[in-house]
């Protein structure tokens, strides 16, 4: 049947031909909207992405949607939504036969190079969450990348791999609405799962950012809060938040 296999998730969804950014519109509608509610667009004016960048956002190139969850969880589990987020896409493109990995904390990489992003954004009082929006832009049809970005991001069309939106939604709402469930329950074992083994980052030499500094790093584990284990040259061995900074150099 054509009828979305989840409970909550994805069952609800606000479609704006174009709008300002999914992100922004989810924000405006998640105090009245049910959890699982999607806010999907073909195009975005406002794109964003990470640390106040753009995320350019141009009809018939990409997938950009977001949904509003509202987890009864404590406020320091929350930056491992992103990281689910990151492995119910990941399990997705899996299932699709497409070989993903993850550049922690929460960039999709296909052949080397980015092909989605995550944007969560979260919205507390001081002791429980009021709703968290979860981002996510896919490239699929992009081909015309700038010359700086190059050899650092592609789509799919450009690698000769053709997704379906629809398709894609309809299998990744079941994947996230059962990895969100299970770690609401406190079992991330799954999840974990997928981080650890489709890292781009474990077992290698990265960089590690912080304040305009590069500091090289070997990345050891990711450990169960999804942090980042590292160990700098010294032998020290540091524990690298989620959120906090990020990793270049792949
Ligand atoms: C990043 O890698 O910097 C995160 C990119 C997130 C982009 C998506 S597209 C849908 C949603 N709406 C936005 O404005 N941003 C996210």
């Amino acid at each position: 049947s054509h009828r979305l296999k989840t409970s909550f998730m994805g069952q609800r969804v606000d479609y704006f031909k174009t709008i300002d950014s999914t992100n922004i519109q989810a924000n405006k509608i998640a105090s009245q909207s049910p959890e699982g509610t999607v806010v999907l667009a073909d195009e975005q004016t406002k794109g964003k992405g990470r640390i106040g960048r753009t995320w350019v956002s141009e009809q018939n190139k990409g997938l950009y949607f977001s949904t509003i969850l509202k987890p009864d969880i404590a406020l320091m589990q929350a930056p491992f939504i992103t990281q689910l987020v990151a492995a119910s896409l990941t399990k997705t493109f899996l299932d699709l036969g497409i070989e993903i990995s993850i550049k922690w904390p929460n960039d999709l990489i296909y052949k080397g190079k980015k092909v989605a992003g995550i944007l969560t954004e979260m919205s507390a009082e001081i002791d429980h969450i009021s709703y968290i929006i979860v981002g996510i832009g896919i490239n699929l049809y992009k081909k015309d990348f700038e010359d700086e970005i190059k050899d650092k991001a592609t789509s799919f069309a450009n690698e000769g791999i053709e997704i379906d939106r629809i398709e894609f939604l309809r299998k990744f709402f079941p994947n996230f609405e059962d990895l969100y469930e299970k770690f609401k329950a406190g079992d991330k074992r799954e999840c974990l799962d997928i981080l650890r083994s489709r890292s781009a980052v474990l077992g290698r030499e990265v960089y590690k950012i912080k304040e305009g500094e590069r500091v090289k790093v070997f990345a050891r584990d990711i450990d169960d809060m999804g942090n980042l284990i590292v160990e700098h040259e010294s032998g020290q061995v540091e524990t690298v938040f989620t959120g906090e900074i990020s990793i270049r150099g792949l």
